[in-house]
């Protein structure tokens, strides 16, 4: 059930879906730094990326949980990519980049931040130590540095300009993740997949990251498999 709640109706609209029966919500933008102070608790990534994209009503108070570097870490493992084969660049600093950075470093990986406005990539890595910065003017030519190329920024998405970003000095063995999920296909995967990398949507992190909301709400750990991608996409 969609509801869209103005951004200074949040934190009074909220408790009031508890009372009304919901067992909880997820949270997008821009009420995610707004769900992280509602919370009477909150789990550790959540604490690290400073945004809730899950909130779980209980009688002991609301429990946010930050899902989304789980949901594009798992996403990654279903399409048999390994998140720490090789250094990471993140493309953005918002964030969904604090979550997945986050995320990806938990697996072991090393990861390079570039956005275009620098000094919130420069404030990312100094809250994920030791993440490195690159100006986001170098981006395309260190890319063949790189093993995994993620795309956290907006760009690419429906009504939002593509991204600028050649892929022709990528290493041979380099992964292309785009977290965009309308278009499916973004024209990065699109490029990505003509030049015969792998490429990976952002579809799939939105079901991954949704299985831990569902598992607490409902007590049914869901699982995501083509079915579920055909339901969700018709
Ligand atoms: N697949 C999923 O499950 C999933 C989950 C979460 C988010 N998302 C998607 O991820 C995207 C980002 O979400 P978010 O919450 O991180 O948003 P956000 O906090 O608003 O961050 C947006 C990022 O995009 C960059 N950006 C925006 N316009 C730009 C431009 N013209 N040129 C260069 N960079 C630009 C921003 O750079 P500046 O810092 O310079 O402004 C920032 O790094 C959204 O499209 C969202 O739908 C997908």
């Amino acid at each position: 059930m969609p509801l869209p709640i103005r951004p200074e109706d949040f934190s009074s609209v909220i408790p009031t879906l508890a009372k009304a029966g919901f067992a909880g919500v997820n949270v997008t933008i821009p009420h995610k730094e707004a769900a992280f102070a509602i919370c009477a608790r909150i789990d550790d990534f959540a604490r690290r990326a400073g945004a809730v994209n899950t909130l779980i009503f209980t009688p002991r108070g609301i429990e946010g949980l930050n899902t989304d570097g789980y949901g594009f870490v798992a996403n990654l493992r279903a399409h048999g990519v390994n998140p720490a084969a090789g250094p990471v660049l993140v493309l953005g600093a918002g964030g969904a980049a604090r979550g997945i950075g986050a995320a990806l470093q938990d697996e072991g990986a090393q990861i390079t931040i570039t956005n275009r406005t620098p000094e919130r990539a420069v404030a990312l890595a100094a809250a994920l130590p030791p993440a490195k910065v690159l100006p986001w003017e170098s981006r395309d030519a260190a890319l063949g540095d790189y093993a995994l190329l993620v795309n956290t920024t907006s760009l690419g998405m429906v009504h939002e300009p593509p991204l600028p970003m050649s892929l022709s000095r990528a290493a041979p063995g380099l992964t292309v993740a785009d977290i965009i999920f309308a278009p499916l296909e973004t024209q990065l995967l699109a490029d990505a997949r003509l030049q015969g990398l792998q490429a990976v949507g952002g579809l799939g992190m939105l079901l991954h990251q949704a299985v831990p909301g569902f598992e607490a709400w409902f007590g049914i750990r869901p699982v995501v498999d083509d079915e579920l991608y055909r339901i969700v996409v018709a």
